[in-house]
This record gives structure tokens, sequence and C-alpha cells, in this order.
């Protein structure tokens, strides 16, 4: 047997909306997402979880395990993990968020387009926007970014490598109005950590992203509002880029 514990939310709780449960599992149960259906089915129905495609693909069963940000049916399981909720976003129940917050910094950043009549992509323009594009919108990224802990206001990378994708797109006549929404609580505003890389389960490398983000800001006419300002005590400044 092995045991994990998932950190189990629900408002109507008392005294707390949260507690540590702890189950015991069959040694074969084998990914997390199998682990959670067993619980479901065998121990507790009350346990409430989302997936999808149970393949790595719909993004719907992220969660952090053990603090990190992990696709449940793509996690090979260990005894003693600790299973919770992304963070950032406002648990519904139990392992379940409410994405409405992300989705919303998509909005705010510009990212989409309707496509022109002529839409045809040559192979090497599509190539360009094809790691930006296996996006799965699992929010992983979102739940790990630290900025995004004492600035909510910051659009986030789950934002900003969406924009770095649509401003590459050969179909988009526009660009421009994408690079005008990233600069406020944008591209100037990550600290460049990594750690939305780190957690990717698809690959995609967000920091670098924003990195590119900036040059191409910096060649539409913008430049880092904090750049030669000492950095003063705003340690969310664009400017702590060391490679830019
Ligand atoms: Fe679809 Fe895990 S269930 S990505």
């Amino acid at each position: 047997m092995k045991q994990i514990t998932v950190k189990r939310y629900c408002k109507h709780r008392t005294p707390t909306p949260s507690i540590d449960a702890t189950y015991s599992l069959p040694q074969k149960v084998k990914f997390l997402l199998d682990a959670l259906d067993f619980i479901k089915e065998e121990i507790d129905p009350s346990l409430t979880y989302s997936h999808g495609c149970r393949s790595g693909i719909c993004g719907s069963c992220a969660v952090r395990v053990n603090g990190k940000e992990q696709l449940a049916c793509k996690y090979k399981l260990e005894s003693n993990d600790h299973i919770e909720a992304l963070d950032k976003l406002p648990i519904i129940k139990d392992l379940v968020v409410d994405q409405e917050r992300a989705l919303e910094s998509l909005k705010r950043a510009h990212t989409f387009f309707q496509p022109p009549a002529n839409s045809a992509q040559s192979p090497q323009e599509l190539e360009r926007i094809e790691t930006q594009s296996d996006c799965i919108l699992c929010a992983s990224c979102f739940s790990a970014c630290p900025v995004l802990e004492v600035d909510s206001a910051f659009l986030g990378p789950f934002a900003l490598t969406r924009a770095y994708r649509y401003i590459n797109d050969s179909r988009i006549d526009n660009a421009q109005t994408t690079i005008d929404a990233i600069q406020t609580k944008g591209v100037w505003n990550c600290t460049l950590c990594g750690e939305c890389t780190l957690v990717c389960p698809q690959g995609i490398d967000p920091k670098n992203d924003i990195l590119m983000l900036r040059t191409k800001s910096v060649q539409a006419g913008y430049s880092d509002p904090t750049f030669g300002s000492g950095g003063g005590d705003d340690f969310l400044s664009g400017g702590l880029d060391p490679n830019f």
C-alpha cells in the first residue's frame, strides 16, 4: 500500500474550509489521476477533481504535487505525495479551481484574432508559432508565477507566452495592438525567475518568450519604464534581466 495526502477544500466546512486527508492506495495504482479515481470510487465519492482526455492533451487535470504543478494524468505517484489545487486561482472544491482569472488575462493581452479570408501559412511561418501553439491552457504557469503572488494585476506567463504566439503569427496584421496591450503590468513586470518554464507540461519556455517580447516591444518603440531609475525597491522591475 502507498499513502497520499490530498488537501480537501469546501467553503462550507467548519471550523476551517481546508483539511489534509490521507488515503491508502493499492501499490498497483501508478498515476495520480488513477489514484484520485480510486479514492472517489472506493473511499470517498465526494472527492472533486477535473479531468478530460487522460492523455496530457486537454489540460484540465493540473494540480500541485509537493508544491509543484503537474498533470494528474501524467504524474507517476510516489508514496507520501501531497496533492493540492493550483495556486493563484480561487478553489471551487477540493482540486477544482475557477480559471476565469487566468482566462481573463488572455483577453487583457489581446491574444486572439479574426483569421483573414486567405489564412494560408507556409510551413516556415507555421513553425515560428508551433511551440507556443502547443499550450493546453492548463494554467500551471499561472499557478507557479511568484509575481502573481504579490501583484494580482500582472498579466502572467500564461497570457504573455500566448501574446508572443499571436505577435509571431503571419496572418496577423495588427500585432501592434497586442504589443500595446502587454506594456502595462505585463512584459516588463516579469522577474525572469523561470518558474513558469520549469512547470510547463508542454515544454514551452514562457521566460524566453517574455524576453523575446521585450525585444519586440523595444523594436515597437517601447522601453523598460524602470531602466536607469536604479530599480528603487520595486523588485518587479524588468530591469533585473542581465541578459537584455
Ligand atoms: Fe487531459 Fe490530464 S486529463 S491533460
